[in-house]
């Protein structure tokens, strides 16, 4: 098996001739460890790996972040149930937003695997953060490399999480547990940062985690938010990805975005998280 690297428009790479089944050789893991670094988020096709393999293969990579918000799988805690039944309106995910800013150290990435899908609908987005990152002016850059952002998870999983932000934001299938909002943080992140595997430079804000910048108020970051927000959602930044069987996406939450489509009511989509550590990230100079 020969493997291949195939760069998509937009964002990611799509990574073929690997078995994920019988698992990858300390070569196949280096080569796909620079993909993952290179392209922000990889994608594998007809992979139809166990939990335990998924598991394994997360592991790998770094230790394995339990998800303290999402139901996890009966009988493998490691696996975050990402889930919507057929009488279910909300989805998990369903706008832009990257994982877990909303701790101290920010999660590497996850790996999502496809378990069960809707007959059509329910693609996955992602947005380059490197590419957002890169095309703007070199003032705009230096000036955005001087701010820090305060990220938090309050509005959406903490206590006092309102009936309507769950309706119409849905990203959790825990918001509101009183065991899961003692560990909110409210951390400040970098705007821009190194990338701690690339060592490019990435964008690090994003809709739903990120609510000021720090020692501004939310009413003053706001209009700039949303001009950073507007520009990075750009279409030449992005790449909608289709579900099929056996499919799987591995993001990195520092280079890129994810969005969720909710547009499949009436229909059960069922995947599979396993989410990897990260470290400390660091500006971006
Ligand atoms: C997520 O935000 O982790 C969910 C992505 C998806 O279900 O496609």
């Amino acid at each position: 098996m020969t493997m291949d690297i195939c760069p998509l428009e937009g964002v990611g790479a799509e990574i073929s001739g690997v078995d994920l089944v019988r698992g990858l050789s300390d070569a196949e893991f280096a080569t796909v460890r620079a993909a993952f670094a290179q392209h922000g988020v990889i994608f594998f096709r007809d992979q139809f790996i166990t939990e335990s393999q998924h598991i394994a293969f997360a592991r790998r990579w770094a230790p394995i972040n339990i998800n303290r918000f999402f139901a996890a799988h009966p009988d493998h805690p490691e696996i975050a149930l990402v889930s919507k039944e057929r009488d279910q309106r909300d989805n998990i995910g369903g706008g832009w937003h990257t994982d877990h800013s909303y701790d101290h150290i920010p999660a590497m990435g996850s790996i999502l695997v496809a378990r069960e899908l809707p007959e059509s609908g329910g693609n996955t987005l992602f947005a380059s953060m490197y590419a957002a990152y890169d095309a703007l002016s070199e003032g705009f850059q230096r000036m955005l490399r001087s701010l820090n952002a305060v990220h938090s998870a309050r509005h959406i999983f903490g206590e006092a999480a309102s009936t309507h932000y769950q309706q119409s934001d849905a990203r959790g299938a825990r918001i509101g547990n009183s065991a899961a909002a003692e560990h909110l943080q409210d951390p400040v992140h970098p705007v821009v940062i190194h990338h701690p595997l690339s060592g490019k430079k990435a964008l690090y804000v994003n809709p739903a985690f990120t609510t000021r910048f720090a020692g501004w108020t939310e009413e003053e970051s706001r209009p700039l938010l949303m001009q950073i927000y507007a520009h990075c959602m750009k279409p030449e930044f992005v790449h909608e990805f289709v579900w099929r069987p056996g499919s799987i996406a591995f993001w990195d939450n520092r280079a890129t975005w994810h969005f969720a489509r909710n547009d499949y009511h009436g229909q059960r989509r069922e995947m599979h998280r396993i989410t990897v550590e990260g470290e400390a990230l660091c500006a971006a100079h």
